[in-house]
């Protein structure tokens, strides 16, 4: 997908966005769900050669959350979708489109939006998966921001789900403590625009393949089809070249929130709430260090959760809504980097008088 161009060296096209600026489509409510089971830094020195020490000051990673076997990332979705409906009041039969953005799908086919679909009961609802690794919600909050804003649908349910863990190599120490499992879900509504503009202001999105060898899981695709040779050679688990990534992430991502911010007429000194991509502690750090922004901006739950691909977004989103992190009225701006290499970032201003969020 390239809806707008957005490489950092060129921002999005501003006149883009003509002609749909009577509507406006914002966040209705948000909902996360992890699973119970803890890993933590000290547990992962009994299955591969790493420290507690090494994890926490390498990556800022304390624990993550494991699926049950058996618990499939639609299971997880499903529950942070329940919640998010709750929250918007809104009921699945009103909902006209399910995007799920995920890379640890149930399987290759179908979508795991139609599982979500079918348990939620949204007969109404168009269904796809979207596939752009860690900036996958992003990815999938612009596309369906569009299909919303081209009055082809009016509610749309979000969703960000992993279970990594099922794509988890445990015998290499460079990727298996960076993971973990979770989901986040959004419910988005278009509306007529009101003064100040409420919900999504901006939004860019890129991806350069040229780099897409840096971030792989190559296995059980028409590549590679699954064999004996696949499953012998771990083919069907997260390859990670680190430092390459983390030299891109920081430069693309502080590019893309620059991009965004300056699309929609606001500078970083406007943003109450950053909502980053939970990949490593040192690469938000860097961030701040590029864009001038203190540390206490960042809303941070990496800690807790380690790297959840497109459900860390959405995870952390609904946290700060719940902590009171992010108040109605509020410049949120979220931002995003993985494999793709994809990037993207948007910016909203949070709730409105209509539902006091
Ligand atoms: N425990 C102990 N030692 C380790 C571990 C570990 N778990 N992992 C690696 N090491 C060792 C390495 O073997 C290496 O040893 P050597 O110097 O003897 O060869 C040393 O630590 C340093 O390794 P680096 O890879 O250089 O470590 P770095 O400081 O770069 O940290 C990390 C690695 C955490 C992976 C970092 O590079 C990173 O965060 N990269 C970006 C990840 C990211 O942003 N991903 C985004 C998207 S993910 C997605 O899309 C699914």
């Amino acid at each position: 997908m390239k809806t707008e161009n957005p490489s950092p060296a060129s921002p999005n096209s501003p006149s883009l966005t003509a002609g749909i600026d009577a509507l406006t489509v914002r966040m209705l409510g948000t909902g996360c769900y992890v699973p119970e089971r803890i890993m933590t830094n000290t547990e992962l020195e009994t299955i591969v050669d790493t420290s507690e020490e090494w994890i926490r000051t390498r990556t800022g990673i304390g624990e993550r959350r494991i699926a049950r076997s058996g618990q499939a990332t639609s299971d997880l979705a499903l529950a942070a979708s329940q919640q998010a409906l709750e929250t918007a009041g809104v009921m699945a039969d009103e909902l006209d489109l399910i995007v799920t953005a995920t890379i640890s799908p149930d399987m290759l086919m179908p979508n795991t939006a139609c599982f979500v679909q079918s348990r939620l009961g949204a007969p109404a609802a168009t269904c796809f998966d979207l596939e752009a690794a860690c900036s996958g919600f992003l990815y999938s909050l612009e596309v369906a921001r569009h299909l919303l804003l081209a009055g082809r649908m009016q509610t749309a349910l979000v969703i960000g789900a992993e279970k990594l863990s099922a794509f988890t190599d445990w015998d290499d120490r460079n990727t298996c403590v960076l993971f973990g499992d979770g989901a986040g879900a959004v419910v988005l509504r278009a509306e007529p625009a009101t003064t100040p503009v409420h919900g999504i202001l901006s939004s860019v999105t890129g991806a350069d393949g040229n780099l897409a060898h840096l971030l792989t899981l190559p296995g059980g695709g028409s590549r590679h089809p699954t064999s004996g040779e696949t499953v012998a050679g771990r083919m069907h688990y997260l390859k990670m070249a680190g430092r390459e990534v983390f030299k891109h992430a920081v430069r693309c991502m502080s590019d893309a929130a620059n991009g965004a911010l300056q699309k929609c007429g606001l500078t970083i000194d406007d943003v109450d709430c950053i909502v980053p991509h939970q990949a490593n502690l040192r690469i938000i750090q860097a961030i701040g260090q590029r864009l001038n922004v203190p540390m206490d901006r960042f809303y941070m739950n990496l800690e807790r959760y380690g790297n959840m691909s497109a459900a860390s977004i959405p995870v952390a989103l609904d946290e700060a809504v719940r902590n009171e992190r992010i108040r109605p009225g509020d410049i949120v701006l979220m931002v995003a980097f993985g494999g793709g290499f994809t990037w993207g970032a948007t910016v909203m201003r949070w709730g409105t008088a209509g539902n006091g969020r």
